[in-house]
């Protein structure tokens, strides 16, 4: 090799040390990271019928890089139509590492059908009390098992028991430090995502509003039981509403629970279950 070679050849592994270097770098840059997706404006958006939805958009990183523009927006709205709608947003890093985020748009059917007020930190909804993942009550709302509600469940069991079904009741009232409890446990046997699909964190169980039982027995299982069907064709009846329907997770927040029924009143049970649609649907709220 004569010294102009031997130079070429020094800038030539020279250069490919650099681009090996640099490629290990910007490897390792995206090798760190799980892309995240924050939400501008709110989680659970609320719209008029006809209005027209202001999408605030959302922002994703990897790492402190700005990947927003990758964000892949799915789910649509029909403002003329009230209901529940649901935008995800996902992004993808490089590495196929992924993020989502969601957001529930409500539409309203109009100013004067749906009142929503919020007392003493309990939220109503045209009078009916509503808890979900959005709608929470005070540690120290201990409204006790509501009576009106316990005759009903009785007068049901007493009907179904003479059909030898067993609608025993394994659940009912659950103070605020039981659920705290009952959820510690679940969150440390399954984790808390798991656990959030069937639990609700303290402070959000609707068993704290002493308005809502589980009967018969709280396994998937149920599902296929005699007493599930008899429930699910007659709770309504008795003024209850199986409160988590099957296949309604993304609106309820939690998965089917054919054991757990809420009490509405026979009336209100009556048109729910007419409407076909979840509690949430039915009010125009989320
Ligand atoms: N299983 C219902 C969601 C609760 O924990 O209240
Ligand atoms: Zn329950």
């Amino acid at each position: 090799m004569n010294k102009t070679d031997k130079k070429a050849f020094t800038f030539f592994v020279s250069m490919l040390f650099i681009c090996v270097i640099l490629i290990l770098f910007s490897l390792a840059r995206y090798e760190n990271y799980t892309p995240i997706i924050k939400l501008n404006g709110l989680k659970n958006e609320v719209i008029l019928m006809g209005e027209v939805y202001d999408e605030k958009g959302v922002k994703a990183f990897n790492g402190a890089d700005d990947i927003s523009s990758r964000v892949v927006v799915s789910g649509k709205i029909d403002s003329n139509k009230p209901g529940v709608y649901k935008l995800k947003y996902e992004v993808q890093n490089q590495e196929g590492k992924t993020a989502s985020e969601t957001r529930y748009v409500t539409v309203l059917e109009g100013e004067d059908n749906t009142s929503v007020s919020v007392v003493d930190g309990v939220t109503y909804v045209n009078g009916v009390i509503l808890v979900n993942k959005n709608h929470g009550l005070p540690s120290n709302y201990d409204p006790k098992v509501n009576h009106e509600a316990l005759k009903s469940l009785r007068l049901m069991q007493a009907d179904a028991s003479a059909l030898g079904l067993d609608l025993t009741m394994v659940s009912g009232y659950r103070s605020y430090q039981t659920q705290v409890k009952l959820h510690d446990y679940y969150d440390l046997k399954y984790g808390k995502e798991v656990a959030d699909t069937f639990s609700a964190e303290a402070g959000y169980s609707e068993h704290q509003t002493g308005l809502a039982f589980d009967v018969g027995y709280a396994d998937s299982s149920f599902e296929y039981t005699a007493e599930a069907k008899w429930l699910e064709n007659n709770c309504h009846y008795y003024g209850f509403i199986i409160r988590y329907p099957k296949g309604k997770a993304d609106i309820t927040g939690y998965v089917y629970e054919p054991w757990h029924v809420r009490y509405l009143g026979r009336e209100l049970a009556y048109k729910v279950k007419e409407s076909g649609l979840t509690l949430e649907e039915y009010l125009g709220v989320n």
